[in-house]
């Protein structure tokens, strides 16, 4: 059974798709512990709705990143609550190299788009912008880049005339609480290697 630490910044709905698929049966897992960066994030208030452990991490002085005494602390926490796997959900800053190595190849990620195109903020606006036709969402595991880290899983979202950059957002998030799911009973199951950049799941 995975041992689920989350961080999240905002609204919680993938937090929401992973304790959905844990009470359906199909994600065998815990969630040990919920920590938001943001005091009013709506992440904890759905945690505490279930029940499950939350608290507010300040990150500062950092804006962006997880560094320093919040990342030792955010380190603490999630070791004392006996976390395995680090979820990153909705996440909104850079992680840094202490966070990776006290959890080698278990921290994973959920970036807005079809990596490599459009690492960053607002993915969905920039596909929207360039002109894809098709954009999407990927759960991968998390490496000393940017969005950068080995596919676990993607899944596509055709971009349609009219989107505007809310309702090519609202399908992607649809699609996001199919993936964390899969991603984590892929993990959870174990039947996979990283081989270099690439996640080699075997067949069940
Ligand atoms: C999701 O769309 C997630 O992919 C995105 O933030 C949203 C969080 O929604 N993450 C990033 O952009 C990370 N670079 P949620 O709080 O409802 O899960």
């Amino acid at each position: 059974m995975l041992k689920l630490g989350i961080l999240g910044s905002g609204a919680g709905s993938n937090m929401q798709s992973i304790v959905d698929a844990i009470g359906n049966g199909e994600l065998d897992a815990e969630i040990k512990i919920v920590l938001a960066d943001v005091p009013d994030a709506k992440i904890l208030e759905r945690a505490k709705n279930h029940g499950i452990p939350c608290r507010y991490l300040d990150c500062a002085p950092w804006k962006t990143k997880l560094e320093g005494a919040a990342e030792e602390k955010c380190i603490g926490i999630l070791k004392e609550s006996g976390v395995d796997t680090v979820v990153l959900a909705g996440f909104m800053r850079i992680v840094k190299p202490k966070l990776l190595a006290a959890f080698p190849n278990r921290v994973v990620n959920i970036h807005p788009a079809l990596l490599p195109a459009f690492p960053g903020v607002h993915s969905w606006t920039q596909a929207l912008d360039y002109g894809c036709k098709v954009a999407g969402v990927t759960v991968h595991f998390v490496d000393a880049g940017t969005d950068s880290g080995p596919i676990i899983v993607q899944k596509a979202v055709e971009v349609l005339e009219d989107d505007t950059p809310e309702t090519l957002h609202a399908r992607i998030q649809i699609q996001e609480h199919a993936a964390y799911p899969e991603a984590l009973r892929i993990i959870a199951a174990g039947n996979y290697a990283i081989e270099g950049r690439r996640v080699k799941i075997a067949k069940s």
